[in-house]
Formats: C-alpha cells, sequence, structure tokens
C-alpha cells in the first residue's frame, strides 16, 4: 500500500505526522499509551478508523508496559485516557469497547495472556479494517459506476483508516474497475484535510483531481459539474443522520437542491445505535486559533469571537445511500440501518 498511516511495530505505535503532510513524510513513535492519546488529540493522526486503530494499539502498547500490582486499575486508566482524547468519532468508543471486551473475557487467564491477546486484538481490528475498506470499494464503485465528475469534502482516504479509505476507497475502486472520472476536492477549512491530505492521497493514486475552496462547491453544482458526492462519516445515528466533517451538511443541501445524489461511505464501526439521532452526537469543539491564524500567522484582528465546531450534522433525508462493508443502505435508515447491522 502507497500510504501507511499506522503500524505497530517492535512493540510501538508508528505514525505517519499527518499536520505536516504534504510537504513533509515524517514517522512518529509512540512508545507508551499516553504518547497515542496525545497523537490522537494532536491530529498527527486523524479521521474516524484511524482514530479507533491507534486507540486499540494505545491500550495493547499501555497494557503490554504495564508493570504495577494493579493491572485492573491501570487497564481502566488506559482506557479514560484515551476515550478522553476526541468525542465525536464513535469509532473511537467501539474500538475501546473491543478492547475491554477481550479484557473482560481473559482476565481470569492471568495478566500475561491478556497482555498477549490485547495485542493480537489491536492488530485484528487493523487488519479488518482495511478490508472493510477494499469491500466498501467494491460496493461504492458500482453505486458510482456512471459518475464522470465526483466531489469529496474532508479527508476519507487511506490516511483516515488503517488503509485504503472509505469515501476514496470507492474512489480507488472505481479506477481499478477501468472507470474514467476526475474528483473535485473542497480544501475542508480550517484544517485543510481536503488541501493537503486527500489532494495529495489523489495524486499519488494518479486520479484526475481539481481543488477548489468550500464556498466554490454549490457553483460547480449549479453549473453541472458535479454528478456524485462522496464523503466519509465520523458517526451514523440509528436513524441515518450523520455527523462527518464542517461543512458536509453544506454540500448535502446544495446536492439536493441540485438533485445530485449524496453518499456517504463508512464501515459498521461507525454505526451508534445507541445514538438516536444526530441531536445526541457529541460535536468537538476545537481550538479557536485554527480559524483565526493560517500556518501560525493571524488572519483576523486580535479578540475577535470564534467559533470552530469540527464537524456538523447531515440529516438522514438529504443522504442518497450510506455505503458499508456489508453492502448499501438505502431509506427509510430507521428500519434498514438496524437490519444491515444484525446481519
Ligand atoms: O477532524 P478529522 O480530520 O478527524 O475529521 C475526519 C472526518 O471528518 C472524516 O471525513 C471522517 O472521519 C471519515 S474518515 C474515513
Amino acid at each position: 500500500m502507497s500510504v501507511k498511516t499506522i503500524e505497530w511495530k517492535n512493540d510501538q505505535v508508528v505514525m505517519l505526522d499527518q499536520r505536516l503532510l504534504p510537504h513533509k513524510e515524517i514517522i512518529r513513535v509512540c512508545r507508551n499509551y499516553k504518547e497515542v492519546a496525545a497523537a490522537i488529540r494532536q491530529m498527527i493522526i486523524r479521521g474516524a478508523p484511524a482514530i479507533g486503530v491507534a486507540a486499540a494499539m494505545g491500550v495493547a502498547l499501555g497494557a503490554l508496559q504495564s508493570k504495577t500490582k494493579d493491572f485492573d486499575r491501570e487497564f481502566e486508566q488506559i482506557v479514560l485516557t484515551l476515550a478522553k482524547t476526541r468525542p465525536t468519532a464513535v469509532n473511537l468508543f467501539w474500538a475501546l469497547e473491543r478492547m475491554r471486551k477481550v479484557y473482560s473475557e481473559n482476565r481470569d487467564r492471568g495478566v500475561d495472556a491478556v497482555k498477549r491477546l490485547l495485542k493480537i486484538e489491536a492488530q485484528k481490528i487493523y487488519k479488518e479494517d482495511i478490508a472493510a475498506n477494499k469491500e466498501m470499494g467494491k460496493y461504492g464503485a458500482e453505486l458510482l459506476a456512471d459518475a464522470k465528475h465526483v466531489m469529496t469534502h474532508c479527508n476519507a482516504g487511506a490516511l483516515a483508516t488503517a488503509g485504503y479509505g472509505t469515501a476514496l476507497g470507492v474512489l480507488r475502486a472505481l479506477k481499478e474497475s477501468g472507470k474514467k472520472f476526475d474528483v473535485f476536492v473542497n480544501e475542508t477549512r480550517p484544517f485543510l484535510q481536503g488541501a493537503r491530505l486527500t489532494a495529495w492521497e489523489l495524486k499519488k493514486e494518479k486520479i484526475a483531481t481539481t481543488l477548489i475552496t468550500d464556498s466554490m462547491a454549490g457553483y460547480l453544482m449549479q453549473i453541472g459539474r458535479v454528478d456524485a458526492i462522496v464523503v466519509g462519516c465520523d458517526r451514523v445515528a440509528a436513524n441515518g443522520d450523520v455527523a462527518n466533517k464542517i461543512g458536509t451538511y453544506t454540500i448535502a443541501v446544495l446536492a439536493r437542491r441540485h438533485g445530485i445524489p449524496f453518499y456517504v461511505a463508512g464501515p459498521t464501526s461507525s454505526i451508534d445505535l445507541n445514538c438516536p439521532t444526530g441531536e445526541d452526537i457529541p460535536i468537538e469543539q476545537r481550538n479557536p486559533k485554527e480559524v483565526s491564524h493560517m500556518f501560525g500567522k493571524a488572519l483576523a484582528p486580535k479578540g475577535i469571537s470564534i467559533f470552530n465546531p469540527a464537524f456538523d450534522v447531515t440529516s438522514q433525508e438529504l443522504i442518497s445511500a450510506i455505503i458499508t462493508e456489508k453492502g448499501i443502505i438505502r431509506p427509510p435508515y430507521q428500519q434498514n440501518i438496524a437490519s444491515h447491522v444484525s446481519h
């Protein structure tokens, strides 16, 4: 695979520092679980499935290094520290839950056995994520088979996952199926995941890509230059509402206005049946400096009030279909999501 986002190597967690892309490809080594938690918080690694994989590896690393007599207390501390890193992507909590299950189901086999099994589980989560993305790619490529001009928002690529990507996985699969198409990438202010990461990945992949600012998306739809939109997701509520990068809602509304299909791609680990609707999804608020500054330079007057939500919620009626590793979910989402997950 051309992009290695995260890896378990010599009992350490190794990540590509996404803050420095596309200009520098620097590898960071996390030597303990606190460093993994800091890497998630600081956006060295980001994107819902990648955050989940990192958290699982963080738990495995923390457990493996535990030397205390009270392993159970330390395990709780490790899980809690990782759970506090970012609130919106449910994959983080899903991965922690999987690790906790391995711990509780095997605790009576002794600390060494638990440590070994946690390490195996983290790598299983990693591998399953790549496999899920490839499956999703196949389903998504069928859905987008006739699209010549596709738009995407944020980065839902190899960088946002263990590899291959969700929305960008669909585009990779579309290319592998021999289709000719081009992609409009929204820059995705304020963190610029589109300009810095998606443009970088698609260029590497040799997929025809045009970068636009977020405010140009509506105009392109109006002049008939967009056939389909595909984005990733951070959390899908039980009724089909989707939290994704800030600005997603805006393009979904525009897509409906112009009769353009709006697709969401994400693994079933992004579906949260415990969240009845989008209103129940916690939205992360980030540092105001991401809005007022760019690359350390102030853009706005000092002292101006700033609002910086990292995600928004797209209501289910604006979504044409949700693509997962198990297939395509169509409306009515309330009933179809529940049966899709349980099959
Ligand atoms: O703040 P980020 O960069 O973690 O936000 C990422 C997104 O919103 C992605 O679209 C989402 O996580 C899907 S990634 C496959």
